[in-house]
């Protein structure tokens, strides 16, 4: 008997579902292709149970979730819900606790797709940001002292350690390594300021290129300048390596030069565990149950499960699928309700597609 996959679905909040329920029957539709067993269990983490129960995420799910293949979610954030609430206690507990130490975000143009940089082609963008998931400003050490006083003081402070940046830095360079594209790693810091943090990230990238990775070129560059050449020079990028805030805050800005959050996925990876894969955007409650969201991100967030499960020939069949419907310029547009067609439709073509 071949194994069978067990998948823990999150569909989440507000377009969540709708954009997952097309992921899955992408996946469905590759399965069937190579005889590949899945079995997918719901989860209703989110807004709405924990409008009716209080209840964000129960220790006891957080232990299920230990025993699965991997995760799927949707999207997480209600309108309802005062912001916070939702993001740091599931998504960001579900990161730190299941040792999720790596957001890995690829970076790619599709042929087919707008992009708003003048003059940029599907072969000048096409990158990977390896961002660090557990430490930095995300801990949420610090506190406050005179809250709601004239004299109020705010700490917040990043935790870099240096087992947690080694571990990020080998997954960079080992992907590096394999992607095999022009063999380039930049970490994107801030060392003309930010000298304790990323005095040591510095130290651990040369330390551990110069040992162990030899025929990887260094590169570095401050997190502003990053985004200048982001928009300038993004054929400049192979893999970027970043701590946990600066990679937030690039991913956005690098999910706009390849067409939008409507495409753009990501995964928290434990490369040891289990990890979980999502699509960039928001759960979008003005558009909830309209068909009219982009599920190409949630697609694309699939083929990465399947790649990190090792079902690399389904993976690849389905980011083919997409590449294919693209440049076919059958969609009008990556935005929600420009598409030319419904969400259901999109989820249809790449299936059929296969
Ligand atoms: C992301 C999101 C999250 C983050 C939010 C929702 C907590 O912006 O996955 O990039 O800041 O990491
Ligand atoms: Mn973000």
């Amino acid at each position: 008997m071949s194994k069978t996959y067990k998948i823990a679905l999150l569909p989440g909040d507000g377009t969540g579902p709708e954009v997952l329920n097309e992921g899955i029957k992408v996946i469905k539709a590759a399965a069937k292709k190579t005889n590949v067993n899945f079995e997918f269990v719901n989860y209703d983490l989110g807004g709405e149970r924990y409008k009716k129960t209080g209840e964000v995420l129960p220790d006891s799910v957080v232990e299920e979730f230990k025993k699965f293949d991997a995760m799927y979610l949707g999207a997480i954030g209600h309108p309802d819900v005062k912001p916070g609430i939702l993001e740091k206690g599931i998504l960001l507990r579900l990161r730190f606790e299941l040792d999720q130490y790596i957001n890995l975000r690829p970076v790619k143009l599709y042929e087919g797709v707008e992009c708003p940089i003048k003059g940029k082609e599907p072969k000048d963008i096409d990158f990977i940001v390896v961002r660090e998931n557990t430490e930095g400003l995300y801990v949420g050490s610090g506190g406050f002292m005179r809250k709601d006083t004239p004299n109020e003081v705010a700490i917040q402070e990043s935790i870099n350690t240096r087992f947690g940046v080694d571990r990020c830095l080998k997954y960079a360079f080992e992907l590096t390594k394999k992607r095999n594209k022009d063999n380039k790693l930049t970490l994107c810091g801030k060392t003309n300021v930010l000298t304790y943090a990323f005095g040591l990230w510095e130290r651990a990238f040369r330390e551990m290129g110069a040992q162990k990775y030899p025929g990887i070129k260094l590169d570095y560059t401050h997190v502003d300048a990053t985004c200048m050449w982001m928009i300038k020079n993004p054929e400049w990028f192979d893999v970027i390596v970043t701590d946990n805030l600066f990679g937030d805050i690039i991913t956005d800005l690098a999910a706009m030069i390849q067409g939008g959050i409507g495409i753009s996925a990501g995964g928290n990876i434990n490369p040891e565990g289990v990890s979980m894969f999502e699509p960039m955007g928001g759960s979008a409650p003005k558009y909830t149950g309209q068909n009219v969201i982009n599920p190409l991100a949630a697609i694309s967030a699939g083929a990465m499960m399947l790649d990190t499960l090792g079902l690399n020939k389904e993976a690849k069949m389905i980011e083919n699928a997409i590449e294919k419907v693209l440049a076919s310029g059958q969609i009008k547009s990556m935005a929600a309700g420009r598409m030319g067609m419904g969400t259901t439709q999109v989820g249809d073509l790449i299936a059929n597609s296969l």
